[in-house]
């Protein structure tokens, strides 16, 4: 179970979740049609070994990324990699020059985005997970394209004093990112980020945030039930919390942000990716889903 100060590496507990998503992304890179490619994510999963290193090898077979859910799993993440990818270029044009990757993970966009001279990239994540990242593609030869500033630090404490300890200037637009976090954290601890985020946005701001509508209370202990009988080893529905303090669109919007909506469904079909599945599971993430752009005005 979580706790309000528990930490992680990037193998255990919600630091695992990094590798997940970075497993995804390197599965959908190797499709003959890939919506997004992210070249390091294989690097990392190599790295970390055991079944992470099996699996894009094309074994592995038991991994969950193996099964119908997981099939739709690395669509969505191919599906969402390409929805902000097009949005860092968007924020680009815009001439943003500050970065706030959120909870980074093994987001390896400090390395793979053609930012313009003058960026600087903020990396927010638990130590351990931003070390692995640097480690790993620091030995497989890879420089970050822009400045990259790692600020170590929960985000359920003072991460903003951390931030602009990091040489973050509130003063200028900056561009957020919270993708793949809102689920890792309760109500109250998404409000206080939406709140530091306004704050810290100067006027010309852009964020990205995926979220999730919160699944029946019932429904989500029953799953959470399932997993524990089944004995995983670590279970998706005891890290996250399925809470929704508000939906993004609407506490923004209510403060001055111009935000558009776009249910992954939709996107998943323009993309030409499947949204009607045979297994509920997968169907029911993919349509609690929605990707969301704002700009601050
Ligand atoms: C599913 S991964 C997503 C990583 C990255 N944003 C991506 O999409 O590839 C979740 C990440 O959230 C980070 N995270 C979750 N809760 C956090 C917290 N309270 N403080 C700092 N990082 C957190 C984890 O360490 C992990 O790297």
């Amino acid at each position: 179970m979580r706790s309000d100060d528990d930490s992680w590496d990037i193998t255990t507990s919600v630091g695992s979740t990094a590798l997940f998503v970075a497993a995804s992304r390197a599965l959908e890179a190797k499709k003959p049609d890939p919506l997004a490619v992210d070249p390091y994510a294989e690097i990392f999963c190599r790295a970390a070994g055991g079944d992470w290193a099996d699996l894009v090898d094309g074994g592995a077979p038991e991994h969950v990324l193996r099964t119908e859910f997981g099939e739709q799993f690395v669509n969505f993440q191919g599906a969402r990699t390409r929805y902000f990818d097009d949005y860092f270029t968007r924020v680009m044009t815009a001439g943003v020059r500050q970065i706030v990757l959120l909870a980074a993970g093994l987001d390896s966009r400090a390395y793979r985005l053609p930012w313009p001279g003058g960026t600087t990239v903020f990396e927010i994540d638990q130590p351990r997970v931003l070390e692995f990242k640097r480690e790993v593609l620091a030995a497989a030869g890879a420089p970050p394209t822009a400045p990259r500033r790692e600020v170590a630090v929960d985000l359920r404490d003072d991460w903003p004093a951390a931030l602009v300890g990091a040489g973050f200037d509130p003063v200028r637009p900056s561009a957020w990112i919270a993708e793949g976090l809102l689920i890792y954290l309760p109500a109250t601890a998404q409000e206080s980020l939406f709140d530091a985020i306004d704050a810290l946005a100067a006027v010309g701001s852009w964020l990205g945030v995926e979220e999730a509508t919160p699944m029946p209370a019932e429904a989500f202990a029953a799953k959470r039930d399932e997993e524990r009988a089944a004995g995983a080893e670590q279970s998706f529905f005891t890290l996250v919390y399925n809470e929704q303090h508000a939906p993004a669109d609407v506490w923004f919007g209510a403060r001055g942000w111009s935000a558009d909506v776009t249910p992954l469904a939709d996107h998943l079909e323009r993309l030409g990716r499947p949204v009607a599945l045979a297994d509920p599971q997968s169907e029911a993430m993919i349509r609690a889903e929605s990707l969301v752009t704002a700009v601050k005005k």
